[in-house]
């Protein structure tokens, strides 16, 4: 089991969703928890009710559609934490269209955020870990990351791209003890998946995925130690199709 208290955690997507589960999770284990998203004054409450409940987590606004505002939040944490020692790429967004009525600004958007930007935190958080010779690197992405669906071009590419990009970094920073990892959900039930359940017509929720259930699939990856390492972890609900 991994000991979180000297353990400094990056987590993007902090405001809502699985992020904020992360973030509490990793907060309530005693690691120092970086919380970021754009709403500022959402991580703001979650780290205010955490530190009523005794335990710590620092919010830092982040956009990562803009290269600036990724160095500028990985420059806050480095003087206030010196260093980061597992980042989760968690953050994502999801624009439903069919390709024929996709605008590209919607395209653009999905990729900046999902893949672009996981780039640039990876590459801007990188030299901390190589230099500790320890890290973990956890992406979430999504079972669109491995087959396509009707209306999610933009998502499934990101997805998939996120896949290329997790195989080609985990080659690269194995010689550091820098371990990367996909935590791959089906349908979680969060704002994300809103649009998606009711044009779907799938509104039964206990057939979806909690936050809870990805959390405790990234809390497994990061307890990992040893001779043992995951590349990837499917979680799919079960009323999905297997193997897929
Ligand atoms: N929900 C699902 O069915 C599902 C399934 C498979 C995989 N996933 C993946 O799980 C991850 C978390 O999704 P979720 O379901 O928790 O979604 P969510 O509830 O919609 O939360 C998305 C998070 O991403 C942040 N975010 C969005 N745009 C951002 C930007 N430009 N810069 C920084 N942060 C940004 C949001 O914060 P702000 O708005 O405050 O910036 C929010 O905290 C995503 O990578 C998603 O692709 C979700």
């Amino acid at each position: 089991m991994t000991d979180f208290k000297d353990k400094v955690v990056f987590i993007t997507g902090g405001s809502r969703g699985i992020g904020k589960e992360l973030v509490y999770t990793l907060a309530k284990e005693g690691a120092q928890v970086v919380a970021c998203a754009r709403n500022i004054d959402k991580l703001i409450e979650i780290c205010n009710d955490l530190s009523e409940q005794g335990f710590k987590a620092y919010p830092i606004k982040l956009d990562l559609e803009s290269e600036e505002s990724i160095k500028g939040a990985v420059a806050k944490t480095i003087s206030l934490f010196g260093t980061v020692d597992i980042l989760i790429n968690n953050a994502g967004v999801q624009e439903l269209s069919p390709v024929s009525d996709m605008s590209t600004e919607a395209f653009d958007k999905v990729m900046n955020v999902n893949i672009r930007g996981v780039f640039i935190l990876t590459r801007e958080v990188l030299p901390y870990m190589k230099a500790k010779k320890w890290g973990k690197i956890v992406s979430i992405g999504s079972l669109s990351g491995r087959r396509g669906y009707p209306e999610q071009a933009a998502y499934c590419a990101s997805k998939h791209a996120l896949v290329g990009f997790t195989k080609c970094l985990a080659y690269e920073v194995q010689k550091d003890n820098i371990g990367v990892c996909i935590v791959a959900p089906g349908g979680v039930l969060t704002d994300m998946s809103k649009d998606l359940r009711i044009s779907r017509g799938d509104t039964n929720e206990a057939a979806w995925l909690t936050p809870t259930q990805i959390v405790e699939g990234v809390m497994f990856v990061l307890n990992q130690e040893g001779a043992c390492f995951t590349d990837e972890l499917v979680l799919r609900r079960f009323a999905s199709e297997p193997w897929r």
